[in-house]
């Protein structure tokens, strides 16, 4: 069985995939499948990346991409970066007879169903969510509104367009302000906490704003939940069986970060995961059974990751969805899975199950 495995990408978790896929193809059983490492430049060109490309965050620096590697798309120029000739059945021509692609892209043009509407254009299986649960789930807007109207628990939020904060933008920032503080300005359709700032003051909110639109001409801004995080894996079913979720992890902060940001997350090692997560029986029953109609009401397929506040007074607010979660051997996903009975090898060998079924 021929797996595709696609890293990389434009998106600012650029970096973040390059370790996912560096774990996930050190842990695909090599005697059942066949993979081909794809790299996708920061630049949009599809590459095959040397053999000894450093996939792993070391000393603090984080890997790349090098789209200065053999050329994999058939571009009209081949200085033209992301033009491809699409042949019938074969997109970029490396795709053709491959099995299964593992698209292991975070962000837009990865976990947006844009690269999912390629594969399914081009006729080729993948692991994970489709074009319409990707889309939505990456756009923090669409995933809370859709959960609005399945009667799931969102926190208070606004939303922000690039054409209201052109036109009307003191309209919003009165809307805004009706959140009360904290509130976190969020890029729309970004992850890792990219672009994220945490505002307490008034005068602060429109260079969070203006920092948010770096990332994203649309801008989303959450009324600060009280609470701790926790994090809920999501499977699909194996065959036709019920949609499972693990065991939640519980976010410990355990240095001076306000929030779970990106240093947090990946860099200095001041969070760590409890789990699982220290909350009563009833608490994460709930959580779980909610975790997999947050799963189910976006139509998600293959894996997920759903993100709760749980508040003092042990109510759950679902605080967003990831379709193709961190997969490192350290991330909570995965960590997740095995705390639940389901090893790290198991895992990808699962999901490439699932999509070839
Ligand atoms: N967006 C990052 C990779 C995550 O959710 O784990
Ligand atoms: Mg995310």
């Amino acid at each position: 069985i021929r797996v595709a495995v696609v890293f990389g990408g434009r998106s600012s978790e650029h970096a973040i995939s390059c370790v996912t896929a560096g774990s996930v193809m050190a842990a695909i059983d090599a005697s059942r499948y066949e993979v081909l490492p794809i790299g996708i430049a920061r630049d949009g060109r599809w590459v095959l990346p040397p053999a000894d490309a450093r996939l792993a965050i070391s000393d603090g620096r984080l890997p790349e991409v090098d789209g200065t590697g053999s050329a994999l798309a058939l571009p009209f120029d081949p200085d033209a970066p992301g033009l491809m000739v699409v042949e019938p059945g074969e997109v970029p021509r490396a795709l053709g007879g491959v099995d299964v692609v593992l698209p292991l892209l975070h962000g837009p043009y990865g976990e947006d169903g844009t690269i999912q509407g390629l594969l399914e254009l081009a006729g080729v299986r993948y692991v994970g969510a489709g074009v319409l649960a990707s889309a939505a789930s990456m756009d923090k807007g669409y995933m809370k509104l859709i959960w609005q109207a399945c009667g799931l628990p969102v926190g208070p939020y606004v939303m922000i367009t690039d054409r209201e904060w052109r036109l009307e933008r003191d309209r919003k920032l009165d809307e805004v302000k009706q959140l009360g503080r904290p509130v976190f300005v969020k890029p729309a359709r970004a992850g890792s906490s990219m672009g994220i700032t945490k505002v307490t003051r008034d005068e602060d909110l429109a260079a969070a704003i203006e920092e948010a639109r770096t990332h994203d001409p649309k801008v989303i801004v959450e009324a600060g939940v009280e609470g701790v995080e926790v994090e809920c894996g999501v499977l699909q079913g194996v065959a036709d069986g019920p949609t499972e979720a693990s065991v939640p992890a519980e976010i410990v902060m355990l240095g001076e970060h306000d929030f779970y940001d990106f240093e947090t997350k990946y860099l200095d090692g001041t969070s760590r995961l409890e789990i699982p997560a220290r909350l009563p029986q009833d608490v994460v029953d709930d959580l779980r059974a909610t975790a997999i109609r947050a799963f189910e009401t976006l139509d998600c397929e293959g894996l997920a990751r759903v993100d709760f506040f749980v508040t003092p007074d042990r109510r759950l607010i679902l605080n967003e969805i990831n379709t193709m979660p961190g997969f490192t051997p350290t991330s909570a996903f995965p960590q997740m899975w095995a705390a639940t009975g389901v090893p790290y090898g198991e895992l990808v060998d699962r999901l490439i199950q699932t999509a070839l079924a």
